[in-house]
Parts: C-alpha cells; sequence; structure tokens
C-alpha cells in the first residue's frame, strides 16, 4: 500500500514538473507572435509605420508599432548574420519607443533606422 501511493506521488510530481517546464513563460516569450512578412505589410505607404512618421497616428498606433518590432527582432531572417540582425532591429525599437515616450528625437531617429534597402540586401532571401 505505502509503496503504491510514493509511486503515485512521484508519477504526479513527474507531470507536474514537466507541465511546469512546458509553460516556461521565458520559452512562451521568445516566440514571435508576428512574422517578418506581416511586420512589412505595415511598411507599406499609407501603413502603421508612415502613420507614426507623419505623425497621426494614436498613442496606441504608436505602442503597436513598437511591440511590432519587439516581435519582428525575435524571427530568424532569411539570411545574414545574427548580430547584423540584431542591431538593425535594435535601432528600430529604440526609436520606436522614444516616439512611444513623447522624446522629440524619436521621429528623426526612426526615419534614419527604418532603412529599406540596407535591411533587404542584408536579410532580405531575393
Ligand atoms: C530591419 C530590417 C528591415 C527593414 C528596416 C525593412 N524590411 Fe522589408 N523585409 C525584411 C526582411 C528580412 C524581409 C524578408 C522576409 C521573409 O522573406 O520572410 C522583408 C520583406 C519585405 C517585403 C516582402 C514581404 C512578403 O510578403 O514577401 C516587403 C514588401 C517589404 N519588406 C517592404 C519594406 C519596406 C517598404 C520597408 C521600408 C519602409 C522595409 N521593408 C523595411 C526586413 C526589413
Amino acid at each position: 500500500m505505502s509503496l503504491k501511493i510514493r509511486t503515485l506521488s512521484c508519477l504526479l510530481a513527474c507531470v507536474a514538473g514537466s507541465a511546469l517546464v512546458a509553460l516556461s513563460p521565458v520559452a512562451a516569450d521568445d516566440k514571435p507572435k508576428i512574422s517578418i512578412k506581416d511586420a512589412m505589410k505595415e511598411h507599406k505607404k499609407g501603413g502603421l509605420k508612415d502613420k507614426v512618421l507623419e505623425g497621426t497616428a494614436t498613442p496606441e498606433e504608436k505602442k503597436k508599432l513598437a511591440d511590432l518590432y519587439v516581435e519582428m527582432a525575435k524571427n530568424k531572417p532569411p539570411k545574414g548574420t545574427d548580430d547584423s540582425w540584431k542591431k538593425l532591429n535594435d535601432a528600430l525599437i529604440k526609436a520606436s519607443k522614444e516616439i512611444v515616450d513623447g522624446k522629440p528625437t524619436g521621429v528623426e531617429d526612426l526615419k534614419k533606422a527604418v532603412n529599406c534597402g540596407a535591411c533587404h540586401s542584408a536579410h532580405k532571401a531575393s
């Protein structure tokens, strides 16, 4: 009887243990919520990025663009080094957060960071 209980409690502990690993917030956080291609849809003329640069975006939309860059950065680009990808995305994240925070340099910094050609030649496959 006592052996049975011990086996059972071990079994329960093991199941609970693996469930915790599966639900670990770090693992969930690293998974991008948006693909690069979906993020690019907001970079078309008149998209979210243009609204933010033109100053017509609402505070929610500014926050949405900053979140978009955070999620885009978690993807692996089709080509190029991780170092370069991180650098380009960090500039986008930093500038878009400056705009959320109302820093006057934000828009200029974002214009510099959103360099379509520089990022595409380094990280877009074709
Ligand atoms: C920080 C890097 C980066 C910047 C800045 C960037 N792009 Fe991209 N873009 C990419 C990558 C990487 C891909 C390829 C995605 C893939 O194939 O999965 C891409 C793909 C695209 C595509 C094709 C999407 C599709 O569905 O195949 C379009 C359109 C596009 N970008 C437009 C733009 C425009 C316009 C700008 C500037 C206003 C811009 N991008 C700025 C990284 C960037």
